[in-house]
């Protein structure tokens, strides 16, 4: 195989990969997961909340809270691309909401903001929800 054959090679596996993943989730997780906002931690945050689900992944929540509300907040997870998204998408719904309004975000809520999960990816939602909960407490 020369280089030409190689490069060919990982352009179609790359293109064969968009094709399935755009099969598999929508293009607001798609969005989320291949450009995540609000990924890293907060140096010394008000509030902190680590989840390690079943499936073995883990996220972690930082906020910046100030009368009551949260002024800011990131994500870090060593989690698959729906937990990627699912931080990126829940960090950005809860950015100015008061404690209260924060901790009423469901995991369905968080699901219908991505345009759906597939079946097998619904956990990943409960994850970060729950630990934004873990946070708030
Ligand atoms: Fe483990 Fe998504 S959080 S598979």
């Amino acid at each position: 195989m020369d280089e030409d054959d190689f490069v060919k090679m990982v352009e179609d596996l790359q293109k064969k990969i968009e094709y399935e993943e755009e099969a598999t989730y929508s293009q607001t997780v798609i969005r989320e997961y291949r450009n995540p906002s609000n990924f890293g931690m907060i140096e010394n945050p008000d509030a902190f909340g680590e989840v390690k689900g079943p499936c073995g992944d883990t996220i972690k929540i930082s906020l910046r809270i100030e009368d009551r509300k949260i002024r800011d907040a990131c994500f870090w997870t060593d989690g698959c691309g729906a937990t990627i998204a699912c931080g990126s998408m829940l960090t950005k719904m809860m950015k100015g909401e008061t404690l209260e309004e924060a901790a009423d975000i469901t995991s369905e809520k968080l699901i219908n903001a991505l345009g759906g999960l597939p079946e097998e990816h619904l956990h990943c939602s409960k994850l970060a929800v729950n630990t934004l909960r873990k946070a708030i407490k």
